[in-house]
């Protein structure tokens, strides 16, 4: 996340809690090597696509940031998510699976911005462009934030139409979610800033207002080449899918604008007539500053292979004047558990302090249980190497223990968030705020990492299984194809454990710098607090 980029000037909703730049590539000399490596990568994805970003601009169109830029309101910052999306894959030719999503406020609405990048393969979807535009829908649908859609975009990578087209959570899932979201009183609206074709046609006319740049969006079903095929009509883009033609006589859009920047300015004046949700009577107080500069979080941050560091001076660093009342603090002292505001909401935190043994798990199920019955939403940070194993644990019924834990956060009715703040593995990840537990967000420090197990395990576990296999076989593996087997199985863990790998394919919602982690969690609280509104039962109708 470019919080240099996304954190533009001052802060909105939530107040700046101290003088300090936010820009993370200003703190080079302190900065721990995984933040300086993350800022790196940050700083190189915007480097890339160079020539189709100056073919873009001479056509006279914005570039996707400008455009976002221009439509948030001044003074507000945009938290753009999963900014690393496809990052290693497709030989880098996906930058951030060629589409920005992020909060942002535009005339004091909070709204999930949705906008193809066509400097990227003209902003055609594969498999990742896919799952984080449905991220983008799901995070609007659960906080009530309107949508709007910045669309420029060939619709399906077609060589991966395999992995983009049919399925549940395909393509044809957005509009699906446009009509739903409609549905329940969440504002879509489109602007066309340049091509949407066949299926991505859908999405303007989905939508509940639609705006189009004359001689430069255009939306068809089948463009001019198929037309052709299909038909033997000769016919120019303009013609078949123009935004003087939309406007005029097909009716699939509401407005014409001249360019990117009268696009906009329409959008935002349509912004003034939508009402803003009602907030939620989440427990509140006044905001305070944590009394540390933000980067002095990384004097915390959890190093692998060192000695546990204690959890609870890093929640100093994210608390309202670093207060923070613990929970049945001599108990089950491997999870931290406890109260605290963070820009004057009050939360519940629950960070691990070590592995999760019964009494931790048992302390957690009870925790998040206080916390539904309190309606105060939830922080989970994240650094857990599993359940604890073995006869003696076992036998206490560990597993059961655990099982508490994740029923309790299942059915938990609170907002949470996940920070992955260092390793996570196993069912430690469920019960401490997993993905497939519904987090309104998940977001990893650069050290994190994440998989079912750690490398070295997995390698002795497969070991093992190995040899047995052979002994009940009545055959041998020799030493070194054991160790061949043990390095292959370990290198290939610690390829897919690291945090660069998970965020490439949506495991989490961004990789964020720590500096900024209380100022995502505190716009996390507030658009957590947007009430739903009261639905009707169909979404509107273009007609
Ligand atoms: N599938 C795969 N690749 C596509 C693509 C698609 N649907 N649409 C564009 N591309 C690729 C091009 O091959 C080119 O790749 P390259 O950079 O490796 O050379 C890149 O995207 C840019 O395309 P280009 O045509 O040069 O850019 P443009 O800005 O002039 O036009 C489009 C962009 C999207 C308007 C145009 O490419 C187009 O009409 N594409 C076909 C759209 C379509 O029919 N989609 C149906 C999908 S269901």
């Amino acid at each position: 996340m470019h919080l240099s980029w996304l954190l533009r000037h001052a802060i909105y909703p939530i107040k700046m809690t101290n003088t300090k730049t936010y820009n993370n590539l200003n703190h080079t000399e302190s900065v721990p090597h995984e933040v300086a490596e993350f800022n790196k990568i940050l700083q190189n994805l915007d480097k890339l696509n160079f020539k189709q970003k100056e073919r873009h601009k001479k056509r006279g169109k914005l570039l996707t940031k400008e455009r976002i830029d221009l439509l948030v309101d001044s003074h507000t910052p945009f938290i753009e998510l999963s900014a690393l999306a496809a990052y290693g894959q497709y030989k880098d030719s996906f930058p951030s699976a060629g589409i920005i999503t992020g909060i942002g406020v535009i005339e004091g609405r909070e709204t999930m911005i949705i906008a193809n990048d066509a400097t990227t393969k003209g902003g055609t979807y594969v498999k990742e462009t896919i799952k984080k535009h449905l991220r983008a829908q799901e995070i609007a649908s659960e906080n009530n934030l309107a949508c709007v859609y910045l669309v420029d975009s060939g619709g399906i990578f077609l060589p991966e139409q395999a992995n983009v087209f049919p399925d549940k959570d395909d393509f044809g899932r957005i509009f699906y979610n446009q009509a739903r979201m409609s549905a329940a009183g969440i504002p879509q609206i489109s602007i066309v800033m340049g091509s949407c074709t066949a299926g991505g046609a859908y999405i303007p006319a989905m939508s509940e207002e639609t705006i189009i740049v004359k001689n430069q969006g255009t939306i068809f079903l089948g463009g001019p080449p198929l037309v052709k095929a299909a038909t033997g009509e000769d016919v120019t883009a303009e013609e078949l899918g123009g935004g003087k033609m939309h406007t005029s006589q097909s009716g699939v859009a509401d407005h014409l604008a001249d360019d990117d920047h009268h696009a906009i300015e329409i959008c935002r004046d349509i912004f003034k007539s939508l009402p803003i949700p009602e907030k939620e009577n989440f427990l509140k107080e006044e905001a305070k500053p944590t009394g540390f500069a933000p980067e002095d979080i990384y004097e915390e941050i959890p190093s692998a292979g060192h000695q546990q560091k204690d959890v609870r001076k890093l929640i100093q660093h994210l608390t309202d004047e670093a207060k923070f009342s613990e929970f049945k603090a001599d108990y089950g002292s491997t999870l931290v558990t406890g109260y605290a505001s963070i820009n004057g909401n009050k939360v519940g935190i629950l960070a691990n302090n070590g592995i999760l043994f019964s009494e931790s798990a048992q302390k957690g199920a009870h925790f998040i249980q206080l916390c539904n019955n309190r309606n105060l939403p939830m922080i989970f940070l994240q650094n857990i190497a599993g359940f604890m194993v073995g006869k003696a644990y076992e036998k206490q019924g560990i597993a059961k223990d655990g099982a508490k834990m994740v029923n309790a956060l299942a059915n938990s009715k609170v907002p949470f968030f996940t920070i992955m703040i260092g390793g996570s593995y196993g069912a430690g990840n469920y019960a401490m705020g997993g993905r497939a537990f519904g987090p309104r967000l998940l977001l990893s420090w650069p050290n994190s990492s994440i998989s079912v197990m750690g490398p070295q395990q997995a390698a002795d576990v497969l070991a093992t299984v190995k040899i047995d296999q052979a002994k009940s076989l009545g055959t041998e593996i020799s030493e070194e194809e054991l160790e061949n087997m043990k390095q292959q199985t370990k290198a290939g863990f610690e390829k897919e454990a690291s945090p660069y790998y998970a965020t490439s394919r949506l495991w989490d919602d961004g990789i964020i710098d720590p500096a900024n982690t209380r100022t995502i969690l505190s716009i996390g609280l507030s658009i957590a607090q947007n009430k739903q509104n009261n639905s009707s039962s169909y979404g509107i109708f273009r007609m």
